[in-house]
């Protein structure tokens, strides 16, 4: 005899990052079907703001170990995390992608290790990661992959090229005209919504998956990408490429004035000059996405 669905025990997802763009999409699903929500908030204002949408809200800050209890992993069954450090320009936070995509993730599974029964723990971490160890945001990301695959808590890794959301930043850049290219712009990338993503992260806790790489149903060069973006709030001026010559000078430079923006700066050269179409796994169309968004 089967249990109907409605008479299991909710089961209890902890969502790390659930104040981000993926991880707000991550809440939606587990919603819909019918998880138990626990979220972290680094302060009480964020967590008032998670409060509708969650069962519960623990205020700490996984970059933080002094912040971090016990009490966060009782009781839960699954974590997905979104934790990661925003690769957005307006994102002023000296924190570096070690400090947070790996240490606050890992401080977090050792909490788990120590305290928790965890059933599985979803990451998300970059597609094609493994190809950047240079790179202090792919970096971060593989080296936390790897902790977790050490920690003997059965894990999945989620890895997206790029989401939709990570468009939306450059909307008011677009809007005053600024948006450049490095260099020509040739690279091809596939970006997905990151609804699709969340899906992706909550069918892995209960599916027998190592690593899911998925992208969306198109592939735009880096060009094409900040054209759709300037057409999106209607600009239609071609955009001006900025040679490779001239941001290697200034790299550097702002290595010593600003680590923070130097990592960024590192990591969007680096993908400027690099394919990264992941397995088309997504539907939705970045054109519709951001003529809803404007
Ligand atoms: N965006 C993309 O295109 C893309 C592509 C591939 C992979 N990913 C990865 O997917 C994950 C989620 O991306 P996203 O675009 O949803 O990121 P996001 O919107 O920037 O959200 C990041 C989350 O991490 C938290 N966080 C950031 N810095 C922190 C710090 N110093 N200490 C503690 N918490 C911090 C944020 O909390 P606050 O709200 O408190 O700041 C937020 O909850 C990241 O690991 C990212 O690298 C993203």
């Amino acid at each position: 005899m089967t249990t109907p669905l409605s008479l299991l025990p909710m089961e209890t997802v902890l969502v790390l990052g659930s104040t981000g763009s993926l991880g707000s999409s991550v809440l939606e699903v587990l919603r819909q079907q019918s998880y138990r929500i626990r979220a972290t908030a680094r302060t009480p204002l964020k967590a008032e703001q998670l409060t509708p949408w969650v069962d519960e809200v623990m205020v700490c800050d996984p970059t933080e170990p002094g912040t971090l209890t016990p009490a966060l992993l009782e009781g839960v069954d699954y974590i997905i995390s979104a934790l990661g450090k925003s690769l957005s320009l307006s994102d002023d936070s000296r924190a570096s992608f070690h400090e947070v995509n790996y240490q606050g993730n890992l401080n977090v599974l050792k909490l788990a290790q120590a305290y928790g029964q965890v059933k599985k723990f979803v990451y998300v971490a970059a597609f094609s990661g493994e190809n950047h160890p240079n790179v202090a945001y792919f970096k971060a990301h593989e080296d936390f992959t790897k902790a977790l695959r050490k920690s003997g808590i059965p894990n999945s890794i989620i890895k997206p090229p790029v989401l939709f959301s990570a468009f939306l930043n450059l909307l008011p850049l677009a809007r005053k005209g600024r948006l450049a290219s490095f260099g020509p712009g040739d690279a091809i990338t596939n970006p997905i919504h990151e609804h699709e993503v969340a899906e992706a992260c909550v069918q892995a806790l209960t599916l027998p998956v190592s690593t899911i790489e998925l992208g969306g149903p198109v592939a735009y060069s880096r060009l094409q990408l900040a054209e759709l973006v300037g057409k999106a709030v209607g600009k239609n001026k071609p955009v001006p490429r900025v040679p490779y010559w001239l941001v290697r000078t200034f790299l550097p430079m702002v290595r010593l004035l600003n680590q923070s923006l130097y990592e960024k700066a590192a990591f969007f050269v680096e993908v400027a000059q690099t394919d990264c179409v992941a397995p088309a796994k997504g539907h939705l169309r970045l054109e519709d996405y951001l003529a809803e968004h404007v």
